[in-house]
């Protein structure tokens, strides 16, 4: 077999499964990498190789030969930008020349999102990496929206009438598999890829509740009950402040965007809340 010069990262989990299916569809080669790789699909035209982002060596090995990197951002985790690093350094060593890497809308050091901050350290170290990179900026995943939902049928937290546009894993994968088609043409291109309807808290809870036949409502908590109803959990800080936040930064207007970016990739208009979760049923 010829050593395929396209890797896949993230390949046991939900988008880069769905990045890696689409070329192996198309009849195209590539190479998976995975932390785990007696978990990694099995595809065809695919071959596997271990790669875990906090074991450069084993990363060094992976990708060897490698070009074009799809590059899933890693588990979050205290040390995930200094993980990102490494691999990334890793990829530059090994010879690959261009990453897409799944960053998130509003990354930066000043973004409310806490976890943005963690992508926006990541694109700083592509763009300083000599590297060619493509970074394509997720809003919140539509899929997990009815995960929001508590037991009791309340979506909690201190959102109050911010809004988001979440877009849906397939429509990240497919305008991923579009970039790692034709490259050359989004070199440097930062992609916002959300939903094509921008959604309050409360008309999320209303979707779902329609969708779905159950009672679902929006309680807007302050920051401190938002803070002391997820201290049951025993998480560490960073891991509270990125859940709190992912409210406040909807409450602050940081993600009301909606873009074009996921029709100019696709070709098709990103999902709905209701068109997923009606597909989901
Ligand atoms: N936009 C959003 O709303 C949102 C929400 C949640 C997460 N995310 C981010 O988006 C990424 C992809 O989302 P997803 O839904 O596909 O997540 P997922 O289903 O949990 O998949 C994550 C994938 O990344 C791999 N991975 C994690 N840490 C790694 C590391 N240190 N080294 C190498 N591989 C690693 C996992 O491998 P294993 O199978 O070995 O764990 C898995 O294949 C997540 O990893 C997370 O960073 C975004």
């Amino acid at each position: 077999m010829t050593v395929p010069v396209v890797a896949v990262t993230g390949c046991t989990g939900a988008v880069g499964g769905a990045v890696a299916r689409l070329p192996a569809e198309a009849g195209a080669s590539q190479r998976l990498l995975a932390r785990a790789p007696d978990r990694a699909p099995a595809l065809p035209g695919a071959e596997v190789r271990a790669a875990d982002y906090a074991d450069p060596r084993s990363c060094a090995a992976a990708l060897a030969g490698v070009e074009l990197l799809f590059m899933v951002s890693a588990h979050e985790s205290a040390d995930r930008v200094e993980q990102h690093r490494a691999f990334i350094d890793a990829a530059a060593r090994a010879g690959v020349r261009h990453v897409v890497y799944t960053s998130f809308h509003a990354a930066g050091p000043q973004a409310e999102f806490t976890l943005a901050r963690d992508h926006g350290a990541t694109e700083e170290h592509l763009r300083g990496s000599g590297l060619d990179w493509t970074f394509l900026r997720d809003s919140f995943y539509l899929d997990l929206a009815p995960h929001l939902v508590g037991e009791d049928g309340v979506i909690r937290g201190p959102a109050g009438q911010g809004r988001y546009a979440p877009v849906a894993r397939a429509d990240v994968a497919r305008c991923a598999a579009a970039v790692l088609q034709d490259p050359q043409a989004h070199r440097g291109r930062t992609y916002e890829l959300t939903g094509r309807e921008s959604l309050t808290m409360a008309e999320v809870a209303a979707t779902i509740g329609a969708v779905t036949g159950t009672d679902v409502r929006f309680h807007d908590e302050t920051v401190t009950e938002a803070y002391a109803s997820r201290a049951v959990y025993g998480a560490p800080d960073w891991q509270l402040d990125a859940w709190v936040s992912t409210y406040t930064s909807i409450a602050s207007g940081e993600q009301d965007l909606v873009s074009g970016d996921v029709r100019d990739l696709t070709g098709r208009a990103p999902l709905t809340l209701a068109e997923l979760l009606a597909a989901g049923r």
